[in-house]
C-alpha cells in the first residue's frame, strides 16, 4: 500500500469534518432546514447558460460536476501515475477523436449527478463492476489498483479545488468516490 497517497485521500476527507461538526451544534429542532442534496449545494436545478453550448441551458448543479469530470480527465490524462489505464482514450484523443471523451464525459457526469442527488437526469453505462474490467469494458487497460485508485481521487479533488469548490464540497466528493473503492477495485 502506498501511504502516501491514502493518508492524502484521508486528508482530502477530513477536510469536511470540521465544518460538518460545526453546523451539527447549531441546529434549531424546532425548524430543521429544507433537505438539501449535495446536488443543491452544487447550485442544484437553477438553470444557466452552458458555456459549452452557446443557446442552451444547464442546471448548475450539473454544469459544476461536469466542470469537474472534464477537467479531472485533463489531470489524470497527464498523470503518468494513473494514464496507463486510459490508453484507448489517449490513443483517440491524439489522433483528433473526442468521440470517446465525450462519452466519458457524459457517462462521469450523469453517475455523479445521480449519486449526489440530481432528479433530472439518469445514468445509462456500465455498471461500475463492469466499466472497471478489462473483460467487460475493452476501454480500460488493466484491472484498477487500490494506489491508483487512490490516485485518481487526489486528481479529482485537484480538479474540484481549480474549479472552486470548497474544501468541505471537496472532501463530500472525495468520500463519494471512495464509498465505491471496492467495487472499482478488483485486484
Ligand atoms: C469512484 C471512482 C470512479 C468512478 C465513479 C468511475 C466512473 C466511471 C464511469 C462512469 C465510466 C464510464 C463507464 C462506461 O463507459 O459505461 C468509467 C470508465 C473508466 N474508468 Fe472509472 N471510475 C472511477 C475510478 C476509476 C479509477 C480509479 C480508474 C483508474 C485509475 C478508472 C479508470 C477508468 C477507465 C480507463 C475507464 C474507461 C474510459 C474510457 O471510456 O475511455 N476509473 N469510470
Amino acid at each position: 500500500m502506498n501511504l502516501k497517497r491514502s493518508a492524502a485521500v484521508a486528508a482530502i476527507i477530513a477536510l469536511g469534518a470540521i465544518p460538518i461538526l460545526t453546523s451539527s451544534c447549531h441546529k434549531d429542532h424546532n425548524n430543521p432546514p429544507a433537505t438539501m442534496t449535495f446536488y443543491d449545494t452544487l447550485g442544484g436545478t437553477a438553470t444557466v447558460n452552458d458555456p459549452a453550448h452557446p443557446g442552451t441551458m444547464i442546471e448548475k448543479g450539473r454544469l459544476g460536476l461536469r466542470t469537474v469530470v472534464d477537467s479531472a480527465i485533463f489531470i489524470i490524462a497527464g498523470d503518468k501515475e494513473i494514464n496507463g489505464y486510459f490508453t484507448v482514450l489517449l490513443s483517440e484523443v491524439g489522433q483528433g477523436n473526442l468521440s470517446g471523451f465525450q462519452a466519458l464525459s457524459k457517462n462521469l457526469t450523469d453517475f455523479l449527478c445521480v449519486a449526489t442527488g440530481a432528479k433530472d437526469f439518469s445514468y445509462t453505462g456500465k455498471n461500475m463492476t463492469d466499466a472497471h474490467n478489462p473483460a467487460a469494458n475493452s476501454r480500460i487497460s488493466m484491472k484498477v489498483a487500490a494506489d491508483d485508485f487512490d490516485q485518481f481521487v487526489v486528481d479529482v479533488a485537484a480538479s474540484a479545488k481549480k474549479n472552486g469548490l470548497t474544501d468541505a464540497m471537496i472532501a463530500r466528493v472525495g468520500a463519494l468516490l471512495n464509498s465505491l473503492k471496492t467495487t472499482v477495485v478488483q485486484q
